[in-house]
């Protein structure tokens, strides 16, 4: 587990969230730059006949980028997702998603109308039953390969500017690790020259938006093939932990007795297989992660930098950010 302690710098870019519909990775969208994949319920490009939305070209802010990235058109990250799509689905009223098929966060049923709301509760509040329904639901997403999403495994130039697609099937829970990878990766310039300085969604003010969206789709893919319409993830409320406190058997899996960077052979997590991890070789071939399995899960919840992030953030830290003087955030991986 990496725990980072990240504090918001001035650093602003477009957002750019990474996973690509199924629908839309063929070599004839590519071309075409468009992403419009019909809504299953009524077989029309973004249910349009339903009035779920409609095909529209992709409208970019214009404001200037910041200095802190001094290259153009040289990462496909840059004005997300303009280099592989300019029409997208565009999803009215409450409808959302690449096809306009789901709801917006918070809206269910057939048409989107119902509000619910779905509370997300403290990882030591759940019954034994409870938490191990949620582990239960972990290991279906890492077993199930996700039906809607694949990865790429290469860039843009490397797909020959879309004629050679390369795209990979990933299960659910894999897909969300990919996706991590992907927004905060260094810029491959070619050659063997890479840009370190570039993290699109830590160390900035990007930071919370980012992941406030990523854990609503991670619940939203979870509560898909589950058929749990309830689901939520639960929280861990590190306040004043001494240590990580879920980093036991029964919950996160504790370290290994023999090597702190892997999990005891009695946790849960012990026989799964990491991806994304082996950032310097995919530096030096000037490639992705292509999402295939690297060795057991690592994680070792000391091995941080401690001179940044000496310990957890306390209580009156977490109140001293809320007041507005700054902003925190904790991650977990
Ligand atoms: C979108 O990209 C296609 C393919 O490059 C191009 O023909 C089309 O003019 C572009 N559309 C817009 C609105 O930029
Ligand atoms: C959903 O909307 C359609 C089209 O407006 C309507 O025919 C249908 O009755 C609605 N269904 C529900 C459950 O509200
Ligand atoms: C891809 O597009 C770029 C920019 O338009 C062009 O310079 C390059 O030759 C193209 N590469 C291929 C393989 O088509
Ligand atoms: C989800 O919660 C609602 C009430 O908030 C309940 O009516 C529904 O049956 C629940 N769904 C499942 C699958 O448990
Ligand atoms: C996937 O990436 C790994 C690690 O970089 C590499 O060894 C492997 O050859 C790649 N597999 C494919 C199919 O490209």
């Amino acid at each position: 587990m990496l725990l980072a302690v990240l504090c918001c710098l001035l650093w602003s870019f477009q957002t750019s969230a990474g996973h690509f519909p199924r629908a839309c990775v063929s070599s004839k969208n590519l071309m075409e730059k468009e992403c419009c994949p019909p809504w299953s319920g009524d077989g029309s490009p973004c249910g349009q006949l339903s009035g779920r939305g409609s095909c529209q070209n992709i409208l970019l802010s214009n404001a200037p980028l910041g200095p802190q990235f001094p290259f153009t058109g040289v990462d496909d990250r840059e004005s997300w997702p303009s280099i592989f799509y300019n029409r997208t689905c565009q999803c009215s009223g409450n409808f959302m998603g690449f096809n306009c098929g789901s709801c917006k966060f918070g809206f269910w049923g057939p048409n989107c109308t119902e509000r619910r709301l779905l509370v997300r509760r403290s990882i030591f509040d759940l019954s034994v039953p409870e938490k191990d329904k949620f582990l239960a639901y972990l290991t279906l997403a890492k077993h199930t390969i996700s039906s809607d999403y694949v990865i790429p495994t290469g860039t843009y130039g490397q797909m020959k500017n879309g004629s050679a697609p390369m795209f990979s099937d990933i299960n659910i829970y894999d897909l969300f690790v990919w996706i991590h990878y992907y927004v905060s990766m260094d810029a491959l310039l070619g050659g063997s020259k890479i840009w370190k300085d570039i993290d699109f969604a830590h160390e900035a003010p990007g930071f919370l938006p980012w992941h406030r969206l990523f854990l609503l789709r991670w619940e939203q893919e979870i509560q898909k093939i589950t058929g749990d319409e309830n689901f939520t993830i639960p929280y861990w409320d590190w306040r004043d932990a001494e240590k990580c406190d879920i980093c036991t058997d029964e919950y996160m899996g504790a370290q290994h007795p023999a090597n702190p960077n892997l999990l005891s052979p009695a946790s849960f997590f012990s026989s799964w297989q990491i991806i994304c991890s082996r950032l310097e070789e995919y530096n030096s071939h000037q490639t992705l992660c292509n999402g295939t399995s690297e060795g057991p899960l690592q994680r070792n919840p000391g091995n941080h930098d401690k001179s940044r992030t000496p310990r957890l953030p306390s209580s009156a830290d977490v109140e001293f950010s809320l007041l507005g003087s700054g902003t925190w955030g904790l991650e977990i991986q």
